[in-house]
This record gives C-alpha cells, sequence and structure tokens, in this order.
C-alpha cells in the first residue's frame, strides 16, 4: 500500500557522492536495521509471491538476497541466488551486462529450477536495469517461467522500466517505491 511504501521510503537514506562524486547512494540499511519496517518489507514481497504463484523467489546478489530469502521463507517458496561471477559451483548459465565502466558476469546454477517453474525476482534496487536484465535472461535460460519482479525502490530517471519491457514476457515489474 502506499502507507508501506511511505513507511519505507522514510527509513532509505540519501548518501550524496556515494560512491563516487555525482552519485547519490540509496542506503537501506536503516530500513534494515528497523524491526517494523523490515518485517513490512518481508511480508509485502511474501504476499506478492503468492499471489503471482511463484515456487522459487530469486535474489540477486548481494542486496537482493536480504530481502528474497527472508520472502521465499515466509511464502513458503524456495531461494535462489544469481550470483557474481565465480562464487557458485557445478554447472552455470553465465550473463555479462554493462557497467558504468567495464561490465560484469552474473551466473544461476543451471539446476537451480525445475522446467516450468514460476519465479519471482526480487532486488533492491532498479537503475539502469542492467542487473535485473541479465538476471531475467538467467532465468530464462534456466527453464523457469518469470513470475514478476518486485524492486524496493525504481530510479525512474534511470529508464530501467523501458529496457527490462521487452524481458518481462508480460510478467509485471513492480517497484514499491517510485522516484
Ligand atoms: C546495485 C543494486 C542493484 C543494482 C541496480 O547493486 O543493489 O542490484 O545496483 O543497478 P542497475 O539497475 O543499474 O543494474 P550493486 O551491483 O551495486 O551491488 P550489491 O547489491 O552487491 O551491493
Ligand atoms: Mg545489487
Amino acid at each position: 500500500t502506499d502507507d508501506l511504501a511511505a513507511r519505507l521510503a522514510a527509513r532509505i537514506r540519501d548518501v550524496p557522492d556515494y560512491p563516487k562524486p555525482g552519485v547519490v547512494f540509496k542506503d537501506i540499511a536503516p530500513l534494515l536495521d528497523d524491526a517494523e519496517a523490515f518485517a513490512g518489507l518481508v511480508d509485502h514481497l511474501a504476499e506478492r509471491a503468492r499471489a503471482l504463484g511463484a515456487t522459487k523467489v530469486v535474489g540477486l546478489e548481494a542486496r537482493g538476497f536480504i530481502l528474497a530469502a527472508p520472502a521465499a521463507y515466509a511464502a513458503g517458496a524456495g531461494f535462489v541466488p544469481v550470483r557474481k561471477e565465480g562464487k557458485l559451483p557445478g554447472a552455470l548459465h553465465r550473463q555479462s551486462y554493462d557497467l558504468e565502466y567495464g561490465s560484469a558476469v552474473v551466473e544461476v546454477q543451471q539446476d537451480a529450477f525445475t522446467p516450468g517453474e514460476r519465479v519471482l525476482v526480487v532486488d533492491d534496487v532498479l537503475a539502469t536495469g542492467g542487473t535485473v536484465e541479465a538476471s531475467l535472461d538467467l532465468v530464462r535460460r534456466a527453464g523457469a517461467e518469470l513470475a514478476g519482479v518486485v524492486v524496493l525502490m525504481e530510479l525512474g530517471f534511470l529508464g530501467g522500466r523501458e529496457r527490462l519491457a521487452p524481458h518481462l514476457g508480460g510478467a509485471p515489474l513492480e517497484a514499491i517505491i517510485a522516484i
């Protein structure tokens, strides 16, 4: 609800010029360390997982893990990590994505999903959309069906929603807070 969005937004701290000059970092630490706000966020994510019929919740390393794992537990779903390169053993799907300078790689284990399984992807912030876009490609290649994407906060001026539109296959992209 809007009430939840307002309560959560009040606990996200803007840190100017971090990690570099001109960037305003969205620090979710004051939200995470507040028992009521954290529970409200996790309960909302779990409700969305259930409503969208997700049997797995995917968290994007690192901050997405903090939200996706308790949401998966509360929804009675499994948790799957999308990790940065070199952290997972065994057969993997890999996808590179562009950063402001250079590129990065995310990976998921090939046997993380059963074929056609419905998956909710969770992260803290949607900025340019590069991280989520790469993760959606991994989910698809691993044989799962996208149930939806939920982010705590969307930075609309960076165009992530437009970038992701062709990759959603009709699944919803929900932001609790949109700025
Ligand atoms: C941040 C944030 C999102 C991503 C959003 O993660 O947590 O995952 O950037 O940016 P994008 O939409 O432009 O891809 P980051 O890679 O900084 O690292 P962390 O989660 O490991 O802290
Ligand atoms: Mg992240």
